[in-house]
């Protein structure tokens, strides 16, 4: 199995920008325990990062079309919230995506508990750090193996 994930605006200073929401791993400590995890459960993985919305489209284009991967990982960051281009371009993709947050956006200010991506992903996942991109991939992997 081989997973996309996948991080979008701001993720990129994740461990030094609010770190009482974030916390303090880096992006890239978070991908290497991301994995190490999938790894040890024999699930291959792939990383990108991008602040630009165009960019985040192309990616899942990408993934779609060469039929890289059997899932996605992805945190939009704010996008999340408004982007309705992100939204078709997973709706126009058959490989399953799951939403991802670090924080628990529920708990947090108004605007964070509307997404415009959970009605086309397979799964949304928030709240446990790091966690919440491990239970993701358990996510994925349950379900390819119904
Ligand atoms: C986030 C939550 C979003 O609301 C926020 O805009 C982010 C990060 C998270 O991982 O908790 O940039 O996606």
């Amino acid at each position: 199995m081989k997973i996309l994930v996948i991080n979008g605006v701001n993720l990129n200073l994740t461990g030094k920008r609010e770190r009482s929401v974030y916390g303090s791993q880096t992006l890239e400590e978070i991908n290497e325990k991301i994995s190490a995890y999938a790894k040890a459960r024999g699930i291959e993985t792939a990383f990108y990062q991008s602040n630009i919305e165009g960019e985040l489209v192309n990616k899942l284009h990408e993934a779609f079309l060469n039929k890289s991967f059997d899932g996605i990982l992805l945190n939009a960051g704010a996008f999340t919230h408004y982007s309705y281009a992100l939204r078709d371009a997973i709706a126009a993709i058959d490989i399953p995506v799951v939403e991802v947050h670090i924080s628990n956006v529920h708990a947090r200010e108004e605007f964070r508990k509307n997404s415009v991506l959970s009605e086309v992903c397979a799964g949304t996942v928030f709240g446990f750090g790091v966690g919440s991109y491990i239970a993701a991939i358990e996510g994925l992997k349950f379900r390819a193996e119904q």
